[in-house]
């Protein structure tokens, strides 16, 4: 093992789940690599809806994941240097690497299975708001070296989420068939403009497909049009029936081919009301809400769901090997997250408040040091 003088303390947020309000600083003694693991020097830490919901004890809808009693440190998404090996750690790893945490630490390839849900980052584990970690050598990826500390720190989730969603079921190196181009003649439709979305964005602009931008701001609409390529945008606060939309933009093809459906509640029957026969619908998220109301004569989901032919999956992220892909989907395509606020450390509750708060474009992110 290297010699690494433990001479400062490990900063950390600490979380109850009990409220934005309640986060706290801690410190704790800087840990030391075991087996096969690696200390990380955190640096930028970026955020996830998911981060919000944890922080205020929204986060109940993995029925496996209890509540900590102890304070957890929330976050998932880190850029790092290593700067110690544990024994056997340095076959895959050397000092100074520069690294991206994973989120569910154990999915390594291929489905995800009900005892990784319990490696997640930022609950159940310990996560990544905090100056030092140690990882094992397998919960880390090689962190692009064209984008900066901040911009990395955007892909393990958002970005990782957003390739899935598009390229999840395509067999590996798809992407790279037709020039890099494998959607091209294809439409996306993404939801808003959160990480997820951007990520999303910009992976199918990248990969050649046709992209329609949904969201609640005519400003981030120009933004995703103007700054990273948007082909259509539609404001669903103003156009309710964005649906209806989507159907007349894509006209004969009659519906979008894909959509990454991270409204939920509010979202997911217009999605089913304008994807294509065939089409994949990536059942990510819940911006909108997590609950039907209730609203009278509804089509059942199955029903929904059949009569246009349409793939309904849903999404935990990813697996390791296809973050690495996507990685090099990246660099290819030289695609820079798009981060929307730096906050300082001592600011992490105040960052958590703000991403909860929607104002954001793309990503938010914390400086750790
Ligand atoms: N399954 C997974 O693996 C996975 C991974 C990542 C995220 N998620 C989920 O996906 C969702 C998005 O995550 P994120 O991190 O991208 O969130 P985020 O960065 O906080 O983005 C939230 C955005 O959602 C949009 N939104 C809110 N209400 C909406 C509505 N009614 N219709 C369309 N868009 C709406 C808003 O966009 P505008 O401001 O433009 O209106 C808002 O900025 C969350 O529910 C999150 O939990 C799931």
């Amino acid at each position: 093992m290297s010699q690494f003088t433990q001479t400062k303390e490990n900063q950390q947020w600490h979380t109850l789940e009990d409220g934005f309000d309640n986060l706290t600083r801690g410190t704790a003694p800087i840990p030391t690599p075991g087996q096969d693991e690696v200390l990380v020097k955190i640096k930028a830490v970026s955020l996830n809806y998911r981060d919000t919901e944890v922080t205020n004890g929204e986060y109940n809808h993995h029925k496996t994941l209890s509540k900590r009693t102890e304070p957890l440190v929330p976050c998932s998404d880190a850029l790092g240097i290593i700067i110690a090996l544990g024994p056997g750690a340095d076959s895959t790893w050397k000092l100074g690497d520069r690294v991206l945490s994973t989120f569910n630490q154990s999915h390594l390839s291929g489905q995800i299975k009900a005892q990784d849900m319990s490696s997640g980052l930022g609950k159940p584990l310990d996560g990544v708001l905090q100056t030092y970690r140690v990882f094992p050598s397998t919960g880390l990826v090689k962190a692009p070296e064209y984008l900066s500390d901040e911009e990395a720190s955007c892909l393990p989730i958002a970005a990782v989420t957003a390739w899935m969603a598009i390229f999840g079921m395509e067999p590996f190196g798809t992407w790279a068939k037709d020039d890099g181009k494998p959607l091209k003649g294809k439409t996306v439709v993404l939801e808003g403009t959160g990480g997820v979305a951007v990520a999303g964005l910009q992976i199918a602009k990248a990969a050649g497909a046709t992209t329609i931008v949904t969201s609640s701001s005519d400003e981030k609409l120009r933004r995703a049009k103007e700054e990273l390529g948007a082909d259509y945008v539609i404001n669903y606060k103003t156009t309710g029936n964005w649906e209806e939309k989507v159907m007349e933009i894509t006209g004969e093809k009659d519906g979008a081919d894909i959509i990454l459906e991270t409204g939920g509640s509010g979202t997911l029957y217009k999605a089913l009301d304008c994807i294509a026969f065939g089409g994949l619908i990536s059942c990510i998220g819940y911006t909108s809400g997590k609950e039907d109301k209730g609203e009278g004569n509804r089509m059942n989901l199955n029903l929904l769901a059949l009569r246009r032919n349409v793939t309904l999956k849903g999404i935990i992220n990813g697996p390791r090997d296809r973050f690495e892909e996507m990685c090099e989907f990246y660099e290819r395509h030289q695609i820079r997250p798009v981060v929307d606020k730096v906050f300082g450390f001592e600011q992490g509750g105040e960052a958590i408040k703000y991403l909860r708060s929607g104002s954001h474009f793309g990503k938010v992110v914390v400086k750790v040091q």
